[in-house]
């Protein structure tokens, strides 16, 4: 957590020096200029101009000089707030785009009805259109480079034969009404640069018409010199394939592009998964991350088409100045001015982290639906889902130089569960079904998990940043900032909970494969508890040459903190690594008993009160009696060992010093460590001396742990032992924590030690 927060602060700090030392226009200067609209508190608050003035070369004024607006009744005329923004921008030396001066929205109707309500004819209509482009644009020719003479002039109905909106203006004059607008602009300003604004224009559909249209008029002599590509996208799409498409068809007509109104929102307008930010609360990684990557694809495609694309405008300041509002994230400033991780994409040319996948094409909406952007419902979901195409995993896990593409099913999965998946250099790979969340984090990988990203099929997947040590792991899901289990693989008791086990396959892993061998016995056994008044569970592990008349010697085995009584036979494979033991001869036959050490009742971290003493009458009064009366045991404490991994080793440690009658071979797997001075003040000897009466000789001290846990406490208490005398062995697993491997590998080397000795 704290390295998280401490890179968190780095990234912000070096966001901050980058903004200061140049802004994004400077950043761009080889490219296209950068704009923002910006509405009355932008530029009359001082901290705002300054932010716009750092970072801007163009500015849209967002509202204010839209054909409402600045002549909201015929002939009287509004200017003071499109002034002021032009008047900043005159002060600052900042040119700006002119928007727009015909659209269906924020237009005052007298401009085509008349006083009745009737459409005028279109000669009245020509006249009152003039009169206004005229008076606009001469008075702010001075300062607008570019006008977006027509805005929104097609319709996004895939299916109409008419490609046109049917506007009232439209309706009176047909697309003759797009010809004389920029006519009119034209005769107004022959310097500024005539641009056609549109949304929806990297759909295929649209963008055809646009381009058709377009096409048409410059043959008939109209003076168009640009395309607007509004850019309202999502962190979904469009893809840069189909930006690139769009510019690519728009070039053959045009000889100027400009992105006339850029934002991303977090969210997927027409169905799927909402991606809304929380006003006030903490916006998640991946949603940070998703932004930033889309970002980062469009200005690559927009790089890479620097040639025709001459200007960039973010369709506000911050997210508090969004049309969009808030919630939808959809700047690289956020509500308190500050700069994004998009930002910082942005910026400094990044790219994504995760590629976006082609995306079908959208379907289309019928014409009352998509309306005017400017008035659907903030946050409004979409009335159709998206048809969404089968996941391809090619698609989904864009290929990495350094990771190998063998990546196969865990081998803790379900039947039939594909993810998650390992590769052979324990890359993993998650994927799962949660159209509806909002954020998605596995807590494999480190520095705080593997934030999984939502895919064009409604799925979450993610890959780990770095291969994972080999070996059992314990993970979950954090889904919208709860915890889940991930439905791909078995769950495993560990950390107090279930929690879903992946494996890293290890180089070593042929001593716990399930192999072809003579196979012993894992048996559930229920025994009458008395000091806790309840039945209890155990397994019990007899050897394949259990027959009921032989007597073996027993192993009682403790899991650690967080597992339970299972642990040892599911993710220790303990009966397993036994039976492969045997049947290469390496170790003398043994029953392993593994019963719930009653652990989890303790807080993490209360260990220092925890003193088994519960545990100990179940254990040693109880549980021992009822395998020696139940099982063919050899009912004698030279023939009895006790063993434990983690906070099972402590209970071991604990457990045999307290009873130093009932147990001659100690094993603490991550579990701490005896000194010579434990071992003499509870009487316990070496077996090897003399034994003097009331002493009780041990036979074997077995210690480990992972090499990434604390290996040279284990090497100092072997010396230490051995030197007093001690039959005693330190083994270190190597390359591996505090994990099952760790413990896989010390079950197999202690098995082979134990009970040699035995007279
Ligand atoms: C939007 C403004 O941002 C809003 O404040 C207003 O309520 C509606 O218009 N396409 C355009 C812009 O060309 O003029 C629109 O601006 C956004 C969609």
């Amino acid at each position: 957590m704290m390295k998280r927060i401490f890179s968190f602060m780095m990234l912000a700090s070096c966001i901050v020096s980058a903004a200061s030392a140049q802004g994004l226009k400077d950043a761009y200067k080889d490219y296209f200029t950068i704009g923002v609209a910006v509405n009355q508190r932008n530029v009359t608050n001082p901290e705002q101009q300054a932010l716009i003035v750092r970072e801007f070369n163009s500015v849209t004024a967002e509202n204010d000089m839209k054909p409402q607006p600045t002549e909201p009744r015929r002939g009287q005329f509004d200017f003071s707030r499109a002034d002021r923004i032009a008047n900043f921008c005159r002060e600052n030396g900042i040119k700006m785009r002119g928007h727009c001066l015909m659209w269906h929205s924020q237009i005052g109707e007298w401009i085509y009805k008349d006083e009745e309500g009737n459409l005028l004819p279109k000669e009245e209509f020509f006249k009152r259109m003039r009169e206004h482009i005229h008076a606009v644009v001469n008075r702010y020719k001075d300062v607008v480079y570019a006008w977006d003479v027509v805005n929104e002039a097609m319709t996004d109905d895939k299916n109409a034969t008419d490609p046109y909106r049917q506007s009232p203006m439209y309706k009176i004059a047909g697309d003759e009404f797009i010809a004389n607008a920029f006519r009119y602009a034209r005769e107004a300003d022959p310097n500024g640069l005539l641009f056609y604004n549109d949304y929806n224009e990297t759909d295929p559909v649209k963008s055809r018409r646009i381009y058709e249209m377009v096409k048409k008029m410059k043959e008939n002599g109209v003076p168009i010199d640009g395309i607007g590509m509004q850019a309202h996208y999502n962190i979904y799409g469009p893809t840069e394939e189909e930006i690139d498409a769009a510019i690519t068809l728009y070039k053959q007509v045009v000889k100027h592009i400009n992105v006339t109104e850029l934002d991303i929102r977090a969210n997927e307008e027409m169905g799927g998964a909402l991606q809304f930010s929380q006003e006030g609360m903490a916006v998640s990684d991946s949603l940070k991350q998703h932004l930033a990557d889309q970002y980062a694809r469009v200005f690559r495609v927009l790089r890479k088409h620097k040639d025709i694309v001459d200007n960039v405008t973010f369709w506000n300041l911050s997210d508090r100045d969004s049309w969009l509002g808030v919630r939808n994230y959809p700047l690289p400033f956020d509500s308190e001015y500050q700069p994004k991780k998009a930002y910082d994409y942005i910026l400094n040319m990044r790219n994504p982290e995760w590629q976006l996948p082609n995306r079908p094409p959208r379907r289309p909406r019928p014409e009352g639906q998509q309306g005017q952007q400017g008035q659907r419902r903030r946050g409004q979901r979409g009335q159709q889902q998206q048809q969404r195409p089968p996941f391809n995993a090619a698609l989904a896990f864009p290929e990495k130089a350094d990771v190998k593409e063998d990546f196969k099913p865990s081998a803790t999965n379900l039947a039939r569960q594909d993810y998650p998946q390992v590769n052979s250099q324990g890359y993993v790979r998650f994927r799962v079904e949660l159209p509806d969340a909002k954020s998605v984090v596995s807590t494999i990988g480190g520095g705080g998990g593997t934030p999984l990203h939502q895919c064009y099929d409604g799925s979450w997947v993610g890959q780990t940043q770095k291969p994972e040590d080999e070996g059992f792991h314990y993970y979950h899901l954090t889904v919208d900032g709860g915890l889940v289990t991930d439905p791909g693989t078995h769950i495993y008791a560990g950390g107090a909970r279930y929690e879903s086990g992946i494996e890293v396959p290890a180089h070593d892993q042929d001593f716990y494969a399930i192999k072809n061998v003579a196979h012993g016995n894992m048996q559930e056994v229920l025994f009458w508890s008395e000091s806790t008044q309840q039945m209890r569970r155990a397994f019990v592990y007899t050897p394949p040459t259990y027959d009921g008349k032989k007597r073996f010697p027993v192993l009682y085995l403790q899991h650690g903190w967080g597992e339970d009584e299972t642990s040892w036979s599911r993710q220790g494979r303990a009966g397993i690594i036994m039976d492969n033991l045997l049947a290469e001869g390496k170790c003398v036959p043994f029953i392993v008993v593994m019963t719930y050490g009653m652990t989890n009742e303790v807080r993490f971290g209360g260990l220092g009160e925890f003193t088994a003493q519960d545990f100990e009458k179940v254990l040693v009064d109880e549980l021992v009696p009822y395998v020696d009366s139940h099982f063919q045991t050899i009912a004698r404490r030279d023939s009895r060992a006790m063993a434990g991994l983690s906070m099972g080793g402590f209970e071991t440690r604990l457990i045999t010093l307290r009873r130093p009658e009932v147990f001659s071979a100690f094993g603490l797997l991550s579990g701490g460590t005896y000194s010579p001075e434990d071992l003499q003040k509870a009487n316990l000897v070496p077996a090897a001396g003399k034994v003097a009466k009331g002493s009780q000789p041990v036979s074997l001290i077995f210690q480990s742990c992972g090499s990434k846990e604390n290996p040279d406490g284990i090497r100092n208490s072997t010396s230490a032992l051995q030197a007093a005398g001690f039959n005693a062995t330190g083994y270190v697993s190597d390359g591996t924590a505090h994990e099952f491997l760790t413990w896989r590998r010390s079950l197999m080397e202690m098995a082979q030690l134990l009970f040699k000795t035995r007279k």
